[in-house]
């Protein structure tokens, strides 16, 4: 899995370009840094610069591909500087559709369109003790979580895998800001995260804090519930375009229709069926809710499951998928909705 960006499937509410509701503003690069391999740190500058945004904040950005534009969702950077400048962090990934090689592109002086900054990973009011686990790059929006609950004077500490410290961004800053309350698992030399030791971890009063990749989530997740934990206080979020297998083109078939269409990287089966006019009910838009399951008639690939809603048996059956995140790896796959 090679998550280039904490992406947000985008909603089917937003505007008709794509990007989420808010006001849209120019930005201008300040800078771009490499902060570990593959990962740039791009600070922008809003021609009015807005209050400091509250941490687990996130940007939309249009990208720029070879064939038009996208959106992509960037959790802010809050390194504590106070200079009304934002900044983003982008993993560069090498089979993805272009936008983040386009984003390690720009340079100082460059202009891009954003919207305002939207706050849809907040901090649980109290002060409850926390857990903080990121892998990879879900580490952007950590930093700032942690940076406020060390601000309110609660319990919390840092739980951050990669796959060895020099792959990973923002360790020093971590460290050295949150000084003995920051663990790496690096799997290079054998680190691993146990969901079930994770979610043990947690005070019974506490709240667990993740961001990273969907299967990630999808075990964590599945752990809390064994526990009987408050939904509520497993807060999330994910990246939309991770799973078990690279993302390819397949072919969806939807025989009750006479339906078939090409699934591009970068689009959800969801998207492509209803750009094909075929409706199916959606909610969450992020393998939550469940509400847009289709029915698998027969796959000639492997199922790669992005969805935190079915069940580990439900998986292994085999028989449904939920279209808005999941797709085939694999020429294709048949199915009813
Ligand atoms: S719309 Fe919620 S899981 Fe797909």
């Amino acid at each position: 899995m090679h998550p280039s960006h904490r992406t947000r499937v985008r909603r089917r509410d937003d505007t008709a370009d794509g990007m989420s509701g808010g006001a849209k503003h120019v930005a201008t690069v300040e800078a771009r840094d490499e902060v570990a391999p593959d990962i740039a740190l791009i600070t922008l500058r809003l021609p009015d610069p807005a209050p400091t945004p509250p941490p687990g904040s996130h940007l939309d950005v249009i990208v720029r591909l070879a064939a038009g534009s996208d959106t992509r969702s960037y959790s802010l950077v809050d390194l504590g500087h106070d200079d009304g400048l934002l900044r983003i962090a982008v993993r560069r990934q090498r089979d993805g559709r272009g936008g983040s090689v386009w984003m390690h592109s720009l340079k100082p002086g460059d202009e891009l369109e954003v919207t305002d900054t939207v706050d849809e990973f907040p901090l649980n009011p109290g002060a409850a003790p926390s857990v903080l686990l990121a892998a990879g790059i879900g580490i952007t929006p950590v930093l700032g979580l942690a940076r406020a609950l060390r601000a309110r004077g609660s319990a919390y500490r840092i739980l951050y895998a990669g796959r060895s410290r020099d792959s990973m961004a923002f360790t020093a800053e971590l460290e050295s800001s949150h000084p003995g309350l920051v663990t790496l698992a690096e799997s290079a030399r054998g680190g691993r995260v146990s969901p079930a030791d994770v979610v043990a971890g947690v005070p019974q009063d506490g709240v667990l804090y993740l961001c990273g990749p969907m299967g990630l989530l999808r075990d964590v997740r599945q752990a809390w519930q064994q526990e009987e934990r408050p939904p509520a206080d497993l807060r999330f979020e994910t990246f939309g375009t991770s799973g078990n297998h690279p993302a390819r083109p397949y072919r969806v078939t939807v025989p009750r229709l006479g339906v078939t269409v090409e699934v591009p990287v970068g689009t959800s089966m969801l998207d492509a069926l209803e750009d094909a006019g075929v409706e199916i009910m959606y909610d969450c838009l992020r393998g939550e809710c469940g509400l847009c399951r289709v029915r698998i008639l027969e796959t000639d690939g492997t199922v790669d499951h992005r969805d935190v809603f079915l069940s580990p048996r439900q998986r292994a059956e085999g028989r449904q998928m939920c279209a808005c995140v999941s797709r085939v790896a694999g020429p294709g796959v048949t199915i009813d909705c």
